[in-house]
């Protein structure tokens, strides 16, 4: 049900698989002189992660307790953490730091700009803000510009259980898991804007490696192009519907 796998050097992927809902989800270890986890995990996923950290590094060392928007799997236990661990700092962007965090947690949020550097030693992470990409006004992803990684959060969502990484593309996987979704009660999972293609190409350009999604395999390879077919796949699913003005609740206009 737990299992851990190196996806790039001292980065460790620890995916649950929760068969009821049929979806992993994975939290991410850089195991650096100031360790960071990336996905605090919801509150009830915290015994057994606590427990599978503890395979890699004392848990009370972590430093950085990192995550791109608010909502209960990327942040539900960030307090947990922040208890066992005294010098730990919430990551996150300005505005989930402002909005939600700094109000949530149990200590202040570090929060970054774009141009800010976390150093953790061996590696250097940016946050870059991403609103509404995958969903919420806060949402951002984590760069390591060492070896080139982005813990995309949502992004190449795949339902299932998978390879932890695989170097075959994800992007069939991606569109099945977003038409999936829309047809179910998890529609409108992702919202369709007039930037979400200028956000994915925005990340495209900072050609990553490694791909560390939290639901699914992560991906290693051309991640710019892998952003790229992601930009054409949720204008495909998502794109036509907006432009029509379409809601669950009718159809704008009245046509
Ligand atoms: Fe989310
Ligand atoms: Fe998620």
């Amino acid at each position: 049900m737990i299992h851990t796998a190196e996806i790039a050097p001292e980065i460790y992927r620890i995916s649950i698989f929760v068969p009821e809902i049929n979806l992993e989800f994975s939290h991410f270890l850089v195991r650096d002189e100031e360790p960071l986890l990336f996905h605090a995990g919801l509150r009830g996923m915290f015994p057994m992660l606590r427990q599978e950290i503890s395979r890699m590094i004392d848990p009370s060392k972590l430093r950085h307790i990192g995550f791109s928007h608010f909502e209960s799997d990327e942040c539900g236990g960030l307090n947990e953490w922040l208890q066992i661990a005294p010098a730990a700092e919430p990551v996150c962007g300005l505005v989930g730091a402002m909005v939600s965090v700094n109000d949530f947690a149990i200590r202040p949020a570090r929060a970054l700009t774009r141009d800010d550097v976390l150093s953790t030693g061996r590696y250097r992470f940016r946050f870059i803000p991403t609103p509404h990409v995958p969903h919420g006004w806060d949402a951002g992803v984590l760069f390591e510009e060492s070896d080139k990684t982005l813990f995309c959060s949502d992004l190449f969502h795949q339902w299932g259980q998978h390879d932890p990484i695989t170097s075959s593309s994800i992007i069939e996987r991606c569109k099945d898991a977003l038409v999936q979704a829309e047809a179910g009660p998890f529609a409108n999972y992702v919202p369709y804007t007039h930037h979400t293609g200028i956000v994915l190409h925005d990340l495209a350009d900072l050609a990553p490696k490694t791909l560390a999604a939290m639901h699914g395999s992560s991906y290693s390879g051309d991640g710019g192009q892998a952003l790229r077919d992601l930009a054409v796949v949720m204008g495909d699913v998502l794109g036509p519907k907006a432009e029509q003005g379409t809601t669950e609740l009718g159809t704008a206009g009245g046509a």
